[in-house]
């Protein structure tokens, strides 16, 4: 029965001599990293993508001792449309099935709009909507036509919210919350998983990375990527992984980030904004005259 095709844990493969390929954007640190692992442990083969080779090779190394999994790397800034040209061109060289796709690479900026820079901000906008619509495109066909595939785009609490201060950043997460129910809903028919991922606050470099407030600290340093709150990055792959495999629609992991979305949807929009800026400010994440 196909309803019952979607809903199972393992993904249907036409060529039974081959394992599943899962490909992760931004699969060098935090949730991608996290979703490479679990992804290895669970027999696939992998093609992970990000901009550090060092790292990519790193990983491949790692993962394909521990898990006896083929990890194919590729060095991509996604923020460019040269990158995916030569991506569409490597899939179409290489001629393989991809079974699942990862929308993952993505990055924060904070600060009020007149301030921050739109170059970067346009990046952010590449990166998280062009590089997720593009990708999709290419890989959606195939797996329509096998009757089986998963994607799982990564969203945020944010999905469900305006962000002052993260107005840019807010506005690419809801964009993917409408998007990914709407792929998901048209794809059903083709046997196709499509779930938004939306965490909360999660201990990876994503907060180092955008150098705000107390977090502005090296990258490199562990110590401070290690004193940060917030989920682990496993258990939110982990979370990721199984909705993704069951067909859920949304994924929010965590009881404190569900309750959080429960009730700021029901909030008017004006006290959302105060209290989240109220929220942020306590944080230390929104700049001082926030
Ligand atoms: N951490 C949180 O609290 C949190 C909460 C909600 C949602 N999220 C979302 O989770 C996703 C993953 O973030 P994370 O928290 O795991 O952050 P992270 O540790 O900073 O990881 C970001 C990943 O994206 C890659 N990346 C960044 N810019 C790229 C580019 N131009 N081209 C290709 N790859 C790029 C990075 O690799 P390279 O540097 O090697 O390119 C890295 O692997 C993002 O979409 C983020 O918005 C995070």
């Amino acid at each position: 029965m196909k309803f019952m095709e979607i809903k199972s844990k393992t993904p249907r493969i036409i060529d039974t001599h081959r394992k599943p390929l899962a490909v992760i954007t931004g699969a060098t640190s935090g949730i991608g990293y996290s979703f490479a692992v679990k992804f290895a442990k669970e027999g696939y083969d992998l093609l992970l993508i990000a901009r550090d080779t060092q790292r990519l090779n790193q990983i491949e190394h790692d993962l394909s001792n521990n898990y006896n999994t083929k990890v194919y790397i590729l060095t991509a800034d996604l923020t460019k449309r040269e990158a995916l040209i030569k991506i569409e061109s490597y899939l179409k060289n290489e001629a393989i099935d991809i079974d699942v796709l990862i929308n993952n690479a993505g990055f924060g900026i904070h600060g009020a709009f007149q301030d921050t820079e739109i170059n970067r901000e346009l990046e952010m906008v590449d990166l998280q909507i062009s590089t997720t619509l593009a990708l999709t495109k290419m890989i959606l066909p195939n797996m329509q036509k096998r009757k089986s595939g998963y994607i799982l785009n990564v969203g945020s609490v944010y999905s469900f919210t305006p962000v002052p201060f993260q107005s840019v950043y807010g506005g690419c997460k809801s964009f993917l919350y409408s998007f990914s129910s709407s792929l998901a809903y048209e794809t059903k028919k083709d046997g196709i998983n499509v779930t938004l991922l939306c965490p909360g606050i999660t201990k990876t470099e994503f907060r180092l990375r955008s150098k705000v407030g107390r977090y502005a600290q090296n990258i490199n340093n562990k110590l401070s990527r290690n004193k940060q709150k917030g989920m682990e990055p496993d258990l939110v792959a982990e979370q990721g992984y199984k909705a993704l495999m069951r067909g859920d629609r949304i994924c929010i992991p965590g009881l404190t980030n569900r309750i959080f979305v429960q009730i700021a949807t029901r909030l008017p929009t004006s006290f959302l904004n105060s209290a989240l800026t109220l929220i942020n400010n306590f944080r230390g994440v929104n700049p001082k005259n926030a």
